[in-house]
């Protein structure tokens, strides 16, 4: 018999499928397998060994800190430099509305209460100016110490979040908190590699977070890390992240502890990421040029903002989308591109619109509220194809008006 019995002997063939084009995934292109074979070979698997040390070496070389703890995660890192930094239970945080949930659940597991600080319409980073207004006419001085006076509680810290790659206005803020003796922990998750008037990201705070999940620029499967210059910090860090083990022998431990670290393998993984950073930013630019070229005419469609200050890592290309104009909403956008095998994404719901966080006090949120309501993210993976990003934006310009 020389035809199954499923198929017709004279069927038209089937037209071919495009193949999917992912939002955002890891490029494994160098040496990946070498070293994770290496901490296989030499049976280093967990979270001691020579690339933890090597990875968080590294890192603190790439964001110019003086050190790096590597964690399991960037939530735990987040948790951790809250600790370290000195925010206790009933203390304010000041947080960005416009971000992913981590931080501002890392600021309750430390029992402290975070203030969501409206996003600013330009670049979408916390707004400086409603910090400003907050800390001048809301808050006053007691002793050493500042307090919101509606909640009588202290205000600590800013957790600006870096958000989608792009850095936040950093000047502003460094000089309320110098001024107003506050901590500041920069949420740089998203955006390892970009500079903030030649400053790394990552290195303007007290303590900032990193993290390498597998949309990240660089990943280690998963994982997260914070730097900072102060030695004591890391060292509480480390000790924290690490059970608080004071005797490790004896298992005898002065303080509650976490299980933190990042394990050899995942640091095996991000030695090497690490090593082809520059071409993993060197491919974003790339593609932000690709997208800014292919969009830029389209009605309704804004592209991805950049301030003159910035070195974006640009994480997730994002573009806004102005139903009016284009004709439809961000979300139908996405759903016709799925449609098209094409993955596309809403960026978070702002936090003062969380029910995890419902009853928080917020300053503002109509700008991140809306600015929600039109982003889209765009395929953005350091290995996309011109062929395929030519298929992207084709395929936008097509469903526009
Ligand atoms: C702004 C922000 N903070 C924190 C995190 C948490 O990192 P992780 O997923 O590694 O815990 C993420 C991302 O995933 C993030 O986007």
């Amino acid at each position: 018999m020389s035809t199954l019995a499923h198929e017709a002997p004279f069927a038209e063939p089937a037209p071919a499928v495009a193949s999917p084009i992912p939002l955002c995934v890891p490029e494994i292109r160098g040496n990946e397998w070498a070293y994770i074979k290496e901490c296989l070979d030499t049976n280093w698997v967990s979270s001691v060994g020579e690339y933890v040390d090597r990875f968080e070496r590294a890192l603190a070389s790439a964001t110019g800190a003086q050190y790096a703890v590597a964690t399991s995660s960037g939530t735990s890192a987040l948790h951790t430099a809250l600790m370290v930094a000195g925010v206790e239970a009933d203390d304010e945080v000041l947080v960005s509305t416009l971000t992913f949930i981590a931080p501002v659940n890392a600021i309750r597991y430390v029992g402290a209460w975070p203030v969501f600080i409206d996003a600013e319409p330009d670049y979408w980073q916390m707004d400086s100016a409603v910090v400003a207004r907050f800390l001048e006419t809301k808050c006053e001085r007691r002793g050493n110490a500042l307090y919101d006076r509606a909640t009588d509680r202290r205000v600590r810290a800013l957790l600006p979040v870096h958000v989608m790659g792009h850095p936040v206005d950093m000047a502003p803020l460094l000089d309320l908190a110098r001024r107003y003796d506050l901590i500041v922990i920069e949420d740089a998750t998203e955006s390892l590699g970009a500079r903030y008037r030649g400053t790394p990201v990552g290195h303007m705070g007290d303590v900032a977070c990193f993290s390498f999940n597998g949309n990240k620029l660089i990943t280690t499967g998963g994982g997260g890390a914070l730097v900072t210059d102060d030695p004591d910090r890391a060292a509480r860090a480390l000790y924290l992240a690490t059970q608080a083990k004071d005797d490790p022998l004896e298992y005898v431990h002065h303080a509650i502890g976490f299980n933190y670290r990042m394990p050899s393998l995942n640091a095996a993984l991000g030695c090497s990421q690490l090593e082809r950073i520059e071409k993993h930013l060197a491919a974003k630019r790339r593609i932000v040029a690709r997208y800014a070229h292919g969009l830029g005419e389209v009605p309704g469609l804004t592209l991805m903002p950049k301030a003159p200050w910035a070195e974006p890592a640009f994480w997730l290309y994002t573009i806004r989308v102005d139903p009016k104009r284009y004709g439809r909403s961000s979300r139908e956008l996405m759903r016709l591109l799925a449609g098209e095998r094409i993955q596309t994404r809403p960026i978070f719901q702002p936090m003062h619109e969380s029910k995890a966080h419902a009853g928080v006090q917020a300053l503002g949120g109509e700008v991140a509220s809306r600015i929600v309501t039109e982003a889209l993210s765009l395929p953005s993976s350091v290995g996309l194809t011109e062929e395929d990003q030519d298929r992207v934006i084709a395929t936008i310009r097509e469903f526009g008006p």
